[in-house]
């Protein structure tokens, strides 16, 4: 046994997830692969599951330094879809199989944008129950922080996950990252109001943000585990050319790639049970960078439905995949992506995160 296989056997200490996630010779990457991949077959089956998503808005009130579509970029084009927009999304996921949508948007905590997205919720439950899916549509909500009563109403409402990245888990990093107003403290404490209501939780980090460390991806690990996050999503950080942090440009793709795809065979392997998405992301630093992300350990992928004319002005950060596309067109293209691994589609099926247990 070489010391990458002795390491691969015995359980993590943050020195040797330092060092897993380091790795960059072909060889031993595909040891740490491999490993990842064959834990998720074994712990979780070979399927992997959709969640359509639907970007119904791009107006936010946040100012997040990264990002495409933070309130001061003037020049994207905003738009809300109305609620019929969103519930004939939902209601075609429903019907070709997808199982799960994820409803996602820019960040506003006014009482007409909550009450308009518990509406959607509603309806979208309403209209998806069926003999294949007795219980309809599994929901998931992006939709940012809110108060512990919002989150409760989206709750009894009928979603039952919840995605709220904490992008970094180092404070300073996370202020440099995020203008004042925007705290940490508040961030993590929304995260653990989403596990006390009882939703399954999704967080993660962007990869490869300026000033970032191993380390600090090591530390983000571990406080996946430390807050029993049930889902993760986590992808590269891409620059954006309308943002601030433009000036300060990004890591070079192959490396960003292959540290992104590193994350994700790690969590596999210290978290275990968890869920986790092969992020679009991945796609933008090479064309086969979702599939890359399900043989490292990934059994989430979330094709895009947000109608076509919306995308382009969704754009997170630059060269966003499917920008184009229609969302018939992603689906055919998605399965035949996913069956290109050895993995198949569970579709008409929720796909909970194993790791996910209500008390
Ligand atoms: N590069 C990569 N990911 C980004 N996000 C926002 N801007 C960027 C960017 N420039 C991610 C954040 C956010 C998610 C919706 O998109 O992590 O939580
Ligand atoms: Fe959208 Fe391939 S997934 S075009």
């Amino acid at each position: 046994m070489n010391n990458i296989e002795r390491l691969l056997d015995r359980e993590f200490s943050r020195n040797d997830i330092v060092r897993l996630l380091s790795l960059t010779e072909s060889e031993d990457v595909e040891k740490l692969r491999k490993k990842a991949f064959d834990l998720t077959t074994e712990l979780l089956g070979s399927n992997v599951y959709f969640r359509g998503l639907i970007e119904f808005s791009n107006i936010c009130n946040l100012n997040c330094y990264y990002c495409g579509i933070r309130k001061d970029n003037d020049n994207v084009e905003r738009y809300m879809l109305s609620k019929k927009e969103i519930v004939d999304c939902a209601v075609w996921a429903a019907k070709v199989g997808y199982g799960s949508c994820v409803l996602q948007s820019g960040e506003r905590r006014d009482g007409q944008f909550v009450s308009f997205v518990e509406a959607c919720v509603r309806e979208i439950k309403e209209k998806t129950r069926s003999d294949s899916m007795p219980d309809g549509l599994g929901i998931t909500l992006s939709v940012g922080e809110q108060s512990s009563d919002v989150y409760k109403r989206f709750f009894e409402a009928g979603a039952h996950r919840y995605l709220l990245r904490i992008e970094t888990s180092n404070q300073k990093l996370f202020s440099k990252l995020h203008p004042a107003g925007q705290d940490y403290g508040e961030r993590k404490e929304a995260i653990k109001n989403l596990k006390k209501i009882g939703y399954q939780v999704g967080t993660g980090v962007m990869i490869g943000t300026p000033g970032q460390t191993i380390e600090d991806l090591a530390d983000d690990i571990l406080f996946f585990k430390e807050n029993d996050i049930d889902m993760i999503g986590m992808g590269p950080y891409i620059v954006h050319p309308d943002s601030p942090m433009k000036e300060q440009g990004m890591k070079e793709r192959r490396s960003l790639l292959q540290l992104s795809l590193n994350m994700i065979a790690v969590v596999r392997l210290f978290l275990k049970d968890v869920n986790i998405a092969a992020t679009t992301a991945l796609q933008a630093l090479a064309p086969d960078g979702r599939e890359q992300g399900i043989l490292y350990g990934a059994n989430i992928v979330m094709p895009n439905m947000t109608p076509k004319d919306a995308r382009k002005n969704y754009q997170l950060y630059d060269g966003k995949p499917c920008i184009n596309e229609t969302k018939d067109e992603c689906r055919g293209c998605l399965q035949k992506r996913i069956e290109s691994t050895g993995r198949k589609v569970g579709y008409n099926l929720w796909g909970d995160s194993k790791h996910f247990k209500f008390n």
